[in-house]
């Protein structure tokens, strides 16, 4: 296939992401959406394929068989729970990539006659950089959210010196790789300190704020795949990394703003650590009214409006379905019924609207935070399933705590509030909810799952 050819099929592909992405951006579009992005990424592998200067096919079909062995199993194996772990982990595959890809097109290069082009040794030099901070610092993201490194703010004294100078070290080396790519130790000892950067630059990050990290670090493997692309002198490579790179800082700032937090207050704040908020039996000593399911399908029958706001919870229990079969009976009954829908409840981006729209809740019945929280003061009843950190009105009142400032869902403004958990236990923050002392809400401890079929069953004997 010719160059022109290629670089024609590239654009083509380019058009598709851009378009994919285009639909992604609203869920009645978004599996059109996602269909363009893949018809890209399979033009896109179709003429890297043709295009016979890249590699052998054996060496092809060995990376296919290798990357596939591991994604199948690693697919297989992840719970629903574990996905943000996995896309960390995913993350960190893009910048080890990278940095190979890189580090190999730039052997080659010093191997044949000539030096290599300034284009290629300076994206060569930020592929190295971009990449090694990105594989390791996912690592370590990787590591905090399984639970294998503490979640906990992990810092020393003279950590933000130590990085300045890491920065510095790694600058000079990427230099020395620009200047004289002949001495590839140079590309090596730069991703050596790039490495040690990521790890110390994730590792003061607390538990609660590692979905951001994650974001960042996609966005990271975006630009070090665009630095590759500049390497390889490959459009589509530069392209599609540029998007990842620009949509992951674009989630970031999204994400930041959700918390209430600048991104620098993320990565240098030594915040989110999971403490404060007052001693649980300070909070919730003799105050906490649980309920059974009869009595909240009676308080829901009378109610003319209820939102539904789920959490983390809801996923673990794999409670979407009956939560649909719930709103229907409930719409049956002329009951208005809204899900109030915070943009980090759960463990990922997206992930309430992903579990609901899984179990068909159709995607009118979805409200955002913003739009939501005006409601809850005109709001009968609202259910809480497994959620806890986004509803925490501690966030409102408390500057120590640490999710303070973060922008919540009012529900404790509502008429009176059901709260669905099996326990007491605090969310992903680690800290009391006086939500569940409030004297307007009651309690209905247990899975969510059973939970709300029994008071689906509930309502239809009333
Ligand atoms: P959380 O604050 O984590 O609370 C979840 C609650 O679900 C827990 O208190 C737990 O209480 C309950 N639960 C667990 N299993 C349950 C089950 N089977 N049935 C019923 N309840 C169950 O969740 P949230 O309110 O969704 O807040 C999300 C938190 O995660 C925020 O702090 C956010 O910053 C963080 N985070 C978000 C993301 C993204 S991008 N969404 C990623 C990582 C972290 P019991 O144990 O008592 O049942």
């Amino acid at each position: 296939m010719s160059l022109s050819a290629i670089n024609l099929a590239y654009l083509a592909a380019s058009l598709l992401f851009l378009f994919g992405l285009k639909g992604l951006t609203h869920p009645r579009t978004a599996v059109r959406g996602n269909l363009l992005g893949a018809l890209g990424m399979l033009l896109a592998i179709v003429a890297t394929l043709l295009d016979r200067r890249i590699l052998s096919y054996q060496m092809i079909l060995a990376g296919f068989v290798a990357g596939a062995a591991v994604g199948t199993i690693l697919a297989l194996r992840i719970q629903m729970t574990a996905m943000p772990q996995m896309v960390a982990v995913l993350n960190g595959f893009g910048g080890g990539a990278s940095v190979l890809v890189a580090g190999a097109a730039l052997v080659e290069a010093v191997h044949l006659p000539g030096s290599p082009g300034l284009q290629m040794r300076i994206a060569t030099a930020a592929s190295g950089l971009i990449g090694g901070l990105t594989f390791w610092g996912s690592l370590v993201a990787f590591g905090k959210l399984q639970g294998v490194v503490s979640e906990r703010v992990l810092t020393f004294p003279g950590h933000r010196a130590v990085n300045l100078l890491l920065a510095a070290v790694a600058v000079a080396l990427g230099i020395l790789v620009v200047l004289d790519p002949g001495q590839v130790s140079s590309y090596w000892l730069l991703i050596a300190a790039a490495s040690v950067i990521g790890v110390l630059l994730v590792l003061p990050v607390g538990g609660a704020d590692m979905p951001v990290v994650v974001a960042l670090l996609n966005s990271y493997s975006g630009l070090a795949a665009a630095a590759t692309g500049f390497v390889l002198s490959n459009n589509v490579l530069i392209i599609a990394g540029s998007l990842v790179g620009a949509s992951g800082l674009i989630l970031t700032g999204i994400m930041c703003r959700a918390m209430n937090r600048s991104l620098s207050n993320v990565l240098f704040g030594g915040g989110g650590g999971g403490a404060g908020g007052g001693p649980a039996d300070e909070v919730y000593g003799g105050k906490v009214r649980s309920t059974s399911a009869d009595e909240v399908a009676m308080l829901l029958e009378g109610a003319r409006r209820v939102v539904i706001v789920p959490g983390y919870g809801m996923a673990v229990a794999q409670a979407q379905h009956p939560i649909q079969d719930l709103a229907s009976a409930l719409g049956a009954r002329d009951v208005e019924v809204e899900f109030g829908i915070h943009p980090v409840a759960g463990r990922m981006p997206g992930h309430m609207n992903v579990l609901l729209a899984e179990a068909n809740v159709p995607y009118e019945q979805l409200r955002d935070m913003d739009e939501v929280n005006p409601t809850f003061q005109e709001t009968d009843v609202v259910l809480v399933i497994g959620a806890n950190d986004v509803v925490n009105p501690v966030a409102r009142t408390d500057p120590s705590s640490p999710i303070a400032g973060m922008p919540i869902l009012d529900v404790d403004k509502a008429r009176s509030v059901v709260v669905i958990k099996r326990s007491l236990s605090p969310g992903f923050a680690g800290i009391p909810n006086p939500l569940f002392a409030d004297e307007r809400t009651l309690m209905l401890f247990g899975d969510g799952k059973k939970a709300v079929l029994d008071l689906v069953e509930a309502l239809k004997e009333s």
